[in-house]
């Protein structure tokens, strides 16, 4: 395949593959010479219609760890702003003899769209509300990297399920690796088609967590809510925010996971995010890793 738009369109040897080749260039980036010559006659454009701090700067790295050379694009301070749209935005872009484009954009399908319209490797860094693939490429790694599998693991994903292209994405990724998935959250952040992806639903925080091997936890994304949901913040973290007290009530030890930004003390307590029951800056960390291995498995692919 040319482009990375979205999970549901890899099987389960794509992702094995992916980690495989994520092995190797993590054991690369842990040596003292930490690059490899790879995509050295590659380049590569950061596309960001929408803010970032770890995709994007974890894509860079990637990137430049591969000897590719890099541009970054921005929305905000572009000539988006004077009303160019993004095809004519992206194709001025290619003119420089681009060869991949890494993008983010609000808008569900903006990567497939393009990836129809443009000459160029299009890797997907979150669309809107729908995928986030590598990030959910990132999550099954740190998984596996933790627990020794993925198949067979029990993982819940709580928080605000609606508005996450994360959860949609690990919810493909970790059933085609063979875990068994369940969604927590109120029901007013909760997809209504959700149960139809084959995934347990669950309203009460406690019951999923008792239940889970891996605890996801996601950000309330009120930069997407059109409409005020309830429960408010304040709401939200009272009756969904993990602590240390609540793990503490269980009779096992679980694993966290956050793909960031955290707000602390709404979704995840510092008591937990900080412990050792947390994976979260390990995710950060394989993130530049499974990005080399996107990459550099779909460079020069027509
Ligand atoms: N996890 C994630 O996508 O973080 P950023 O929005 O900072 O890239």
């Amino acid at each position: 395949t040319k482009h990375l738009l979205g999970i549901k369109e890899l099987d389960e040897q794509d992702i094995q593959l992916i980690f495989e080749t994520a092995d190797n260039f993590k054991e690369v980036i842990n040596r003292p010479i930490k690059k490899v010559p790879s995509l050295r006659d590659i380049t590569i454009a950061n596309v960001f219609f929408e803010n970032s701090t770890r995709t994007r700067l974890s894509f860079e790295l990637a990137e430049k760890r591969l000897s590719a050379d890099v541009i970054n694009f921005s929305s905000s301070n572009s000539s988006v702003k004077k009303g160019e749209t993004l095809v004519d935005t992206v194709n001025n872009i290619l003119s420089m003899k681009v060869d991949m484009v890494v993008m983010r954009h609000s808008s569900p399908g903006a990567p497939h769209f393009l990836s129809r319209n443009i000459d160029a490797n299009i890797v997907n860094a979150g669309d809107g509300t729908h995928e986030h693939p590598t990030q959910a490429l990132l999550d099954a790694f740190s998984i596996r990297e933790r627990l020794g599998d993925v198949a067979g693991k029990k993982v819940a994903i709580i928080g605000d399920v609606l508005h996450s292209r994360v959860a949609l994405s690990n919810i493909f990724c970790l059933q085609k690796l063979g875990a068994e998935v369940m969604v927590c959250g109120p029901i007013t952040l909760l997809p209504k088609y959700i149960s139809s992806l084959g995934v347990k639903v669950e309203l009460d925080v406690k019951k999923a967590l008792e239940w889970c091997d891996v605890a996801n936890v996601l950000r309330i994304q009120l930069e997407r809510q059109q409409i005020k949901y309830f429960p408010s913040l304040r709401e939200y973290s009272l009756y969904y925010g993990v602590d240390k007290k609540l793990l503490d009530q269980l009779n096992k030890e679980i694993v966290i996971m956050h793909p960031g930004p955290i707000n602390r003390g709404v979704e995840l307590n510092s008591d937990v995010a900080d412990s050792e029951h947390s994976i979260i800056l390990n995710q950060v960390e394989n993130g530049v890793a499974v990005r080399m291995a996107v990459l550099y498995l779909l460079a020069g692919v027509k």
